[in-house]
């Protein structure tokens, strides 16, 4: 095997229980004796921490494609500065959102057209694709009551349910093979099942994740031997 990291990704819209399960997956996979990175979008530098604030303010007052073009700046941020120098050290990388979220909440939600979004984004990640992105899926009902749960919603979760459903069948549309036969910029796509315990999910992903890398991730999940 090459001693080139992995790239993992945890894609999924609010209230579905993504940065638990990336929590979650960087503590096992570290336990495991693996390096791993663990960082998110917007933000994991310090100039794309100064963006996300700028992003998730309710009281900032973005126009669609200034929106989508910060998103940009804080991925090549992360990028140059902390994805690619750790892949190169054979780290494995598991980001909280990446590309796709651009393409669902830029694109398909707030509807910029795809090909600025493509191109920006081919700027940003100089081409960096995933080598998988686990697709936590939900009811959207479901996970907007866990997001109203939490309170203090963010600029993005203070909209509209119209918007959030837009979100919801742009993942929908994104687990389909010819979505991502159309999209090989994002990778593979293996939606997952988000109902039930943050065990239960875990143990789905890990069996995604094993499935795929059975001499790197198989001791994970001894219950899928
Ligand atoms: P965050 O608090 O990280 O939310 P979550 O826990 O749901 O990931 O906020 C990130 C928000 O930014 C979230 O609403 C999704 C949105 N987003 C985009 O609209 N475009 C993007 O490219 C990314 C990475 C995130």
């Amino acid at each position: 095997m090459s001693s080139y990291g992995l790239l993992l990704v945890l894609e999924g819209g609010e209230g579905v229980g993504k940065t638990t399960q990336w929590q979650r997956l960087s503590t096992r996979l570290a336990e495991s004796g693996a390096e791993v990175l663990a960082l998110r979008e917007p933000g994991g530098t310090p100039s794309g921490d100064t963006i996300r604030s700028l992003l998730l303010d309710p009281a900032s007052q973005l126009s669609a494609s200034t929106e989508a073009l910060l998103f940009a700046a804080s991925r090549a941020e992360l990028v140059a500065q902390a994805v690619r120098p750790a892949l190169e050290r054979g780290v494995i990388v598991l980001l909280d959102r990446y590309l796709l979220s651009t393409y669902v909440y830029q694109g398909d939600a707030r509807g910029l057209p795809m090909a600025g979004l493509r191109a920006i984004n081919r700027f940003a990640t100089d081409g960096l694709v995933p080598d998988c992105t686990l697709l936590l899926k939900l009811p959207l009902s479901e996970s907007l009551a866990r997001t109203h749960a939490r309170g203090s919603p963010d600029r993005l979760e203070q909209e509209a349910r119209s918007f959030h459903e837009r979100v919801a069948r742009g993942f929908d549309a994104a687990g389909d093979p010819a979505w991502q036969s159309a999209h090989p910029e994002c990778g593979p796509i293996v939606p997952v099942l988000a109902e039930g315990s943050p065990d239960q999910v875990a143990l789905r992903c890990l069996a995604v994740l094993s499935a795929r890398w059975p001499s790197r991730f198989s001791e994970l999940v001894p219950a899928f031997r």
